[in-house]
């Protein structure tokens, strides 16, 4: 058998650590990671207070964003919205409640757990979301079939951001749109943080 590149057996390692630290946060919201998650991260990336007291309380407490997407997503009744790395499920929450019920939420997230985890978010909710467990450089969706595409801290996850990048426009209708919030370092990282899972994955 033919041995891994080096960039894959990282990309590997990487995966392993990325599910085991967003399941970690629906397990035990309570412990301590070295960012910010739950309510308190919501509230600092300018989502609506009043609008989170009425979301299912598992959504917010295993909240894992670094911003705020539907900020400028502007989410029409009717839209069809992908989640990419749908989380514990406020955001495809929030998306539910904004598209409706003539829209369609569809989430992709690399772990099952959370697939499940938020599509029973947004049933709690009242909503409908399906959640495909896959991985966004390999969208499981044919071409042109979404109108908006959403995410949020999950970009900067990928060792491959130009192929996620070239899913996104595959799979986006054309006049599509999408709204992103992402983690951007405008220095070079140097090796031992690009080669640490634990930084890489959070
Ligand atoms: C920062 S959380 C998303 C937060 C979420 N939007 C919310 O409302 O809480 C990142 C999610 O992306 C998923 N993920 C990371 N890399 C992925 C990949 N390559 N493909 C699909 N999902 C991925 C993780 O499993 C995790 O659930």
């Amino acid at each position: 058998m033919e041995s891994p590149t080096p960039s894959a057996a990282l990309e590997e390692v990487l995966s392993g650590e990325i599910l085991r630290m967003y399941q970690e946060i629906v397990e035990d919201p309570a412990a301590e990671f070295h960012f910010f998650h739950g309510r308190e991260a919501a509230e600092r990336f300018g989502y609506d207070p009043a609008e989170l007291d009425t979301v299912p309380a598992g959504a917010l407490a295993s909240f894992a964003g670094v911003g705020n997407p539907h900020e400028r997503a502007h989410l029409q009744p009717g839209e069809t919205v992908l989640d990419l790395g749908s989380g514990a499920g406020l955001d495809a929450v929030l998306a539910s409640r904004r598209v409706g019920p003539s829209g369609r939420v569809i989430g992709v997230d690399m772990n099952p757990v959370m697939c499940r985890t938020a599509e029973a978010h947004v049933a709690l909710d009242g909503g409908v979301m399906e959640c495909h467990q896959a991985r966004m450089e390999e969208l499981p969706l044919p071409d042109a079939s979404v109108d908006v595409v959403i995410s949020n801290g999950v970009l900067n996850l990928s060792f491959r951001k130009r192929r996620v990048m070239e899913e996104m426009h595959r799979v986006l209708r054309p006049g599509g749109r999408m709204s992103i919030t992402d983690i951007v370092s405008a220095k070079q990282l140097s090796q031992s943080i690009v080669n640490d899972p634990k930084l890489w994955a959070s």
